[in-house]
């Protein structure tokens, strides 16, 4: 099937099958490796990408379904004009990064929640922010430390 979508601004056209993951779009097709295999059963958010505005597990995702869609992946929050994205940054200020393997995945949707909060102009509380990364699983930090990452986001 033929798709075009937009990957990180950038438009893209091709011809997929139709059982492609997105997942699998991403890292091997368009080689952009930022995108973490995890679980790949929609369980630990490693994969997590944003698909019109919303995270998603691109592990459980059909890639045709991107089909005239905006992806934003990790690689796309930087740039050479850009220096680290906002929430890179808290992410890193917080040493809530170890092992980093589900770190693009928790920006993504830290990413995709505080655009959504900021666009309604809300500033959601400590468990609102928890409860937005409860598809995230992080083996090594004991998450008091990203949850203070993502709150801080909201903090001038
Ligand atoms: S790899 Fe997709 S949710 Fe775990
Ligand atoms: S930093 Fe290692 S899994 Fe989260």
């Amino acid at each position: 099937m033929k798709i075009v979508f937009k990957i990180n601004g950038k438009q893209v056209s091709m011809e997929v099958k139709p059982s492609l993951l997105l997942i699998d779009l991403i890292r091997d097709v368009l080689k952009l490796k930022g995108t973490k295999p995890g679980c790949l059963e929609g369980e630990c958010g490693a994969c997590s990408v944003i698909v019109d505005g919303e995270a998603i597990n691109s592990c459980m995702y059909l890639a045709i379904n991107v089909n005239g869609k905006e992806v934003s992946t990790i690689e796309g929050l930087t740039g050479t004009e850009n220096p680290l994205h906002k929430v890179q940054d808290k992410m890193l200020e917080h040493g809530a990064v170890q092992c980093g393997f589900c770190t693009s995945g928790i920006v993504m949707t830290t990413k995709a929640y505080s655009d959504k909060c900021l666009e309604e102009g809300i500033t959601p509380t400590r468990e609102e922010v928890k409860k937005s990364l409860e598809g995230n699983l992080c083996r090594c930090t004991g998450y008091a430390k990203i949850i203070d990452a993502a709150e801080a986001v909201y903090k001038k």
